[in-house]
């Protein structure tokens, strides 16, 4: 894969996020957002862009240690699609930017199974963080049954389709994707191989490479298969649960996609 050349680009070469779920106290929050902004001293490496996506409580904790010139992008996991109103429980875009959020994470397989997620939810939502100008980062994937039939690529594709329908190119352009399949996600997930991933990244690459800000991978990423999930042919980034939930986990996966682009 071409990278662009390391600190020239303004389009980071390789994302590096994690969502910590509902995971971590304020302190524990607290203690991983100080973790990182020490490490990197005001700096990432370059070409690569990290992000982190804690529960909405600790949205503004981490962001007041991040502090407003951070590398470091902040998310959170979810906004609902109307800017205000009568949505007991949900939280809405303005409220999220307001909180410090840049990022808005659409569409988790978690969400889309536990939660009433739906295509045209991810529609409006993904709408809704452009409208504010906040970056969406799509997730999509597939189960294992719809793998087994071999319709990974096509499910995905649709998914992508229905949550992007109708967005210009200046819009698309702004829209981060993570392909998660269902099968290689948390504790009851199997980590992918790389040969299976190749196809929907194929797929993937094809539809969508050059038109959006970057395809991320998420599922059961770890120390050991980090770089080779970044060689894959139009991945541009990791997107990981568990292994970035102890802050040494997640800054080895930066020296992973360092590495990576110095090679
Ligand atoms: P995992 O989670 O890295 O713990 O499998 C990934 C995700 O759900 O995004």
């Amino acid at each position: 894969m071409a990278h662009a050349p390391a600190g020239s680009s303004s389009a980071p070469a390789v994302w590096i996020g994690t969502s910590w779920k509902m995971n971590k106290t304020l302190a524990q929050a607290r203690a991983w957002a100080e973790g990182l902004r020490d490490h990197l001293g005001g700096r990432a490496p370059d070409g690569v862009q990290p992000f982190v996506i804690p529960s909405f409580t600790a949205t503004t904790t981490v962001a007041e240690v991040l502090g407003p010139d951070s590398p470091v992008l902040l998310g959170v996991q979810n906004a609902h699609w109307e800017d205000a109103g009568a949505w007991t429980g949900e939280v809405s875009v303005p409220q999220a930017k307001d909180a410090g959020a840049q990022l808005v994470e659409i569409g988790h397989s978690e969400r889309r199974e536990h939660f009433g997620e739906t295509v045209e939810t991810t529609r409006l939502k993904v709408a809704a963080a452009l409208r504010h100008g906040l970056t969406p980062l799509l997730c999509i994937g597939e189960s294992l049954e719809v793998k087994e039939r071999g319709g990974s690529a096509a499910f995905i594709l649709e998914q992508a389709a229905g949550a992007l329908e109708g967005l210009d190119d200046s819009a698309l352009s702004r829209v981060l994707i993570a392909y998660e399949p269902i099968w290689a996600i948390g504790e009851r997930g199997r980590p992918a191989e790389v040969d299976e991933l190749l196809e929907p990244f194929a797929a993937l690459g094809e539809a969508c490479t050059g038109k959006v800000a970057g395809l991320l991978y998420g599922g059961s990423v770890n120390l050991e298969n980090a770089a080779g999930l970044l060689g894959i042919e139009h991945v541009s980034g990791l997107f990981v649960g568990r292994t970035a939930w102890q802050l040494e986990g997640y800054l080895q996966l930066l020296n992973i996609a360092e590495a990576h682009l110095a090679a």
